[in-house]
């Protein structure tokens, strides 16, 4: 890799839910562009298989539930005493409500307090610790994983979408806190994309999801991948965005911004 590839050369990353989905792909890239990365989750062998493809030089596997402070600030001062610093820092473990029980009158209140517990208590506690040791240095970068939930209803069960919505609340509030220390705080709105997560909500793999997602998709062609969220954590993370803050990105071809019932401009097939 040379130096003009490597687009966040020397920095120090931590993520979150890396084991799998967005944040296994996020971590190869990063480590690719120069960074050294913590690999945070709750599933420790395939956390430990991650760090392997990437080289133990460049990564480090941290066993970390987001829901528990201890863990997450363990994490936090693990890539400090291992690299010395922490850049970047991305809230992107998360999980979905139960999709046996669709509905709000079938839905637990154990189970709604479960994804508040890990989708939002878990990016702010990420977020608390990350300002910890980046307001001293007054330098940051801390990205979390929202969704297209953070702006549409009906798409997703009810704690997911509040989860995604709370997410870009405390976004916008942590970037006006941290903005003095130069410190830039943003998140990302992916549409759907295959992932351990996402089939298992939806109950079908591969190109079976991806033709589902597709078919209801605005921008045709293409198909949403890992490597498309990564590649804007990679931005957000960089010095390119040096000026972004209190950003959310969507990751999403247009989905989220219309209604195809009212499309009133179509061309002749
Ligand atoms: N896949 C999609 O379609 C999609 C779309 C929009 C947003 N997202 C979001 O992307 C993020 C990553 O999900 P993914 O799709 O890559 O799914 P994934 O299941 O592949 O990865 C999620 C990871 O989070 C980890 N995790 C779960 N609970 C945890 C906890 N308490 N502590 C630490 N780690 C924990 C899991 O072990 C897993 O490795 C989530 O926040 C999800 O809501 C996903």
């Amino acid at each position: 890799m040379t130096t003009t590839t490597s687009r966040i050369a020397g920095k120090v990353a931590l993520i979150t839910g890396a084991a799998s989905g967005i944040g296994e792909c996020t971590a190869k890239l990063f480590a690719e562009h120069g960074a050294k990365v913590v690999i945070a989750d709750i599933q420790d062998q395939l956390g430990q298989s991650v760090c392997e493809k990437i080289g133990t030089s460049n990564s480090i596997y941290v066993h970390c539930d987001v829901t528990n402070e201890e863990d997450v600030k363990n994490a936090v001062d693990t890539a400090v005493s291992t690299y010395g610093k922490l850049d970047i820092m991305f809230c992107n473990a998360g999980i979905a409500d139960d999709p046996n029980k669709p509905g709000i009158m079938n839905t637990e209140k154990t189970d709604f307090e479960q994804v508040i517990s890990v989708n939002i208590t878990g990016v702010f506690l990420g977020m608390k610790h990350a300002a910890r040791v980046m307001v001293p240095r007054k330098m940051g970068s801390i990205i979390s994983t929202a969704s297209v939930a953070s702006r549409l209803g009906g798409v997703t069960p009810h704690a997911y979408t509040c989860t995604k919505h709370a997410i870009v609340g405390l976004t916008k509030n942590l970037a006006v806190e941290l903005g003095q220390f130069g410190i830039r705080v943003n998140c990302l709105s992916p549409h759907a994309m295959v992932t351990p997560l996402a089939t298992s909500f939806f109950g079908f793999e591969g190109e079976e999801f991806e033709k589902y997602v597709n078919e209801r998709g605005n921008l045709k062609g293409v198909t949403l991948k890992t490597d498309d969220v990564a590649q804007a954590a990679l931005f957000l993370a960089s010095d390119e965005a040096k000026y972004i803050s209190g950003h959310n990105l969507f990751i999403d071809g247009g989905f989220s911004i219309t209604n195809p019932s009212l499309n009133m401009i179509k061309y002749p097939s």
